[in-house]
């Protein structure tokens, strides 16, 4: 079979490794993928992600048989629809689905219509009126840009001063461009973070392994916001309990709206839970696996992914059994100096061959010149290990991040303390 991944960072490369698992994969296509993926794929750099009539047409002309549309914004932009037109079969959501990431207001407005937990909130499309509601709120509260905002679009400010400064950012001066035409503001929760991917056929869902991502830059949770600077799965904050109360809750409620909807999920449907002291709460949905997220949980799942893929698409994941082993596994994120602000780009990796084979260094932000890899991106690697225990991922992940060099390279050195103090109770 050929294969084509859209995307280019780690997750891709993830996903990618773990597609090559299966003996009927000849080739695998990734528009654009990286100078690290490149390795394991046949990278198209010209073809972006978003470059939708490009990625249809290469998909017709190269007898492609599978397509897997990895990030946010082509399966936003109707990716998998155009593919499916054109009679290629798929993973991931079409754009009616894509929209319970796409647009915050159709999510609230979803889990507020059919009782799923979530915070409290309000819509505004009027910046005047968002700055009168905050008049009377209390804080911090939680103020989000409609649309997609590569991640940046949720500000959490701590008085009103800095709520009416978000506002006025999100609506006015259009950071995050018609993103923020319209805003959500919501209540702000407390209680640890878990992140639930899930395979689901619209009707069957499967949930993975869960998983914690740690987004800030800086360690002890400090400084920005990032795409992710690490996870560990499983989260040991996630007790039995909960993901029970989660599925009945949660889960199985979120198909049945979407269904209900007229707009079934078909893909990975990604839960950012916050567990409350009253109960667990839905925080967002992304319509996609996430990233750092996926460079933990597939490496501990057991059964082929291509045969869950397409039991996806032909909605029979009902009846497919998916195992996952044992023990957890930990990625620490490798960035540039700089990220999330401003970086140089450009620096030459080193990366030793003779890493352990419970290690696998995902490629993110790379590419390749004359013959070397070099730096192109903020996030550029994600040094997975899998052990027998969290303790023993980590170790093992972070021995290995320190025999891997390029010029500023930056990384968090607490990633998973958080996760073991849970397992201490
Ligand atoms: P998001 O971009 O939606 O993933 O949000 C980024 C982060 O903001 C989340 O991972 C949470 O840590 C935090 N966040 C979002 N919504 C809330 C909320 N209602 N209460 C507390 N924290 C929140
Ligand atoms: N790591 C969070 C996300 O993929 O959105």
């Amino acid at each position: 079979m050929n294969l084509l991944v859209v995307g280019g960072g780690g997750r891709e490369h993830a996903i990618i490794q773990k597609l090559k698992e299966n003996p009927t994969v000849e080739t695998i296509y990734a528009l654009p993928g990286n100078g690290g993926i490149a390795q394991d794929a046949v990278c198209v750099p010209s073809i972006g992600a978003k470059d939708i009539e490009s990625i249809v047409d290469f998909a017709k002309s190269h007898a492609i048989d599978f397509a897997v549309v990895a990030p946010d914004d082509p399966l936003a932009l109707g990716c998998v629809d155009r593919l499916h037109e054109a009679g290629i079969p798929c993973f991931g959501p079409e754009a009616k689905a894509a929209r319970i990431e796409a647009s915050k207001v159709f999510s609230k407005n979803l889990m507020k219509k059919y009782g799923i937990p979530t915070a409290r909130y309000e819509v505004f499309n009027d910046p005047a009126r968002a700055l009168a509601y905050l008049k009377n709120a209390s804080f911090p509260i939680v103020v989000k840009a409609d649309g997609l905002a590569l991640g940046k679009g949720v500000l959490i400010p701590q008085n009103l001063q800095e709520a009416e400064a978000a506002v006025k950012s999100i609506m006015e001066d259009k950071t995050f461009g018609d993103s923020g035409n319209e805003i959500v503001i919501e209540e702000f929760l407390t209680g640890p973070e878990v992140s639930v991917l899930a395979f689901t056929d619209g009707t069957a869902i499967v949930p993975m392994v869960s998983s914690m991502d740690h987004k800030r830059a800086g360690d002890g949770d400090t400084g920005p916001n990032t795409g992710g600077m690490g996870t560990v799965a499983p989260n040991p904050c996630y007790t039995p309990e909960a993901a029970a109360e989660c599925m009945e809750r949660i889960f199985l409620p979120t198909l049945a709206a979407m269904r209900a909807e007229g707009c079934s999920f078909k893909g990975c449907l990604y839960f950012g839970l916050m567990l409350t002291s009253d109960g667990p709460k839905v925080i967002e949905y992304n319509c996609r696996f996430g990233d750092p997220e996926t460079q933990v949980v597939l490496p501990l799942l057991k059964t082929d992914l291509l045969t869950i893929m397409q039991a996806v698409e032909n909605e029979t994941l009902g009846d497919l059994p998916v195992e996952w082993h044992d023990g957890s596994a930990a990625c620490v994120i490798l960035a540039s100096g700089g990220y999330p602000g401003s970086y140089e780009k450009g620096k030459e990796l080193s990366i030793p061959e003779d890493l352990p084979g419970h290690v696998t260094v995902y490629h993110a932000g790379d590419k390749a010149l004359d013959g070397k890899l070099v730096t192109s991106g903020g996030r550029v690697l994600g040094v997975t290990a899998t052990g027998d225990t969290l303790e023993a991922a980590l170790k093992d992940a972070y021995a290995a991040t320190e025999r891997i060099h390029f010029e500023g390279k930056y990384l968090r050195h607490d990633i998973g303390q958080r996760a073991l103090r849970a397992l201490e109770g």
